[in-house]
């Protein structure tokens, strides 16, 4: 196995500038520890999700919380396709997050919910990179079971599943996933993303 600090060398980008490590440091494993996040590291990861910016400060996140084998870990994972259960049964915490669909002050359609859950969860990644955990999101669930499992509120729209611990054995994984695993990991460049007054031109010198 290479050593945790190898794998993390690896998986950090690439310096850039000015970029702070905890951003750097942020990705997201699929090889869990057995190792237990504690209550108060949960307190101040999910504190942290509370303080991201939201639309009329809406808030509209809301999560479940499961630590491993309790029955909302184990209501979480049973709502995860194959592909991510064949990996995320390391993880010690699992937890759902979910959308308000409309704004409290008006009742109106907020079409930015999903953005500020994604906002909220963003921050708690980086809380947790910053305890030395590490966040994972997935996309691959049953929401309808999921929002049944919990009898979510229709109000509410489940939007991911995220695994959350410290980083375990990449030789816990299945071969395809290891490789995954220790690979670098690879982005667009900004000048493909940041337009300038021309759709498609690079704005950034
Ligand atoms: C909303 C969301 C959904 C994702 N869904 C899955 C998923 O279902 N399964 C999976 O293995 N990874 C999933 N990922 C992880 C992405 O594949 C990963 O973030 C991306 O490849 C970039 O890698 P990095 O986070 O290590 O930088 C998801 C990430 C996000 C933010």
């Amino acid at each position: 196995m290479p050593s945790d600090d190898a794998v993390q060398e690896v998986k950090r980008s690439p310096a850039t500038g000015g970029v702070l490590d905890l951003i750097s440091n942020r990705w997201s494993p699929r090889a869990f520890a057995e190792t237990a996040v504690t209550d108060a590291e949960l307190t101040t990861i999910f504190s942290a999700g509370l303080w991201a910016a939201s639309c009329y400060n809406e808030q509209p996140w809301r999560f479940l919380l499961g630590r491993k084998e309790d029955p909302v870990w184990t209501k979480i994972f049973a709502s995860l396709l194959a592909a991510n259960q064949s990996w995320a049964w390391s993880a010690p915490v699992l937890f759902a997050s979910f959308a308000k669909k409309t704004l409290t002050h008006n009742g109106e359609v907020n079409h930015f919910a999903r953005h500020d859950v994604g906002a909220a969860s963003c921050t708690i990644s980086l809380q947790a990179t910053s305890l030395g955990l590490h966040a994972h999101g997935m996309a691959g669930f049953n929401a309808a079971q999921l929002c049944e499992a919990f009898q979510v509120p229709s109000e509410f729209d489940a939007v991911a599943c995220w695994a959350l611990g410290r980083r375990g054995d990449p030789e816990q994984l299945p071969e395809a996933l290891r490789t995954r695993e220790l690979a670098p990991r690879s982005r667009k460049g900004a000048d493909e993303v940041v337009f300038g007054s021309v759709w498609g031109t690079p704005a950034l010198r």
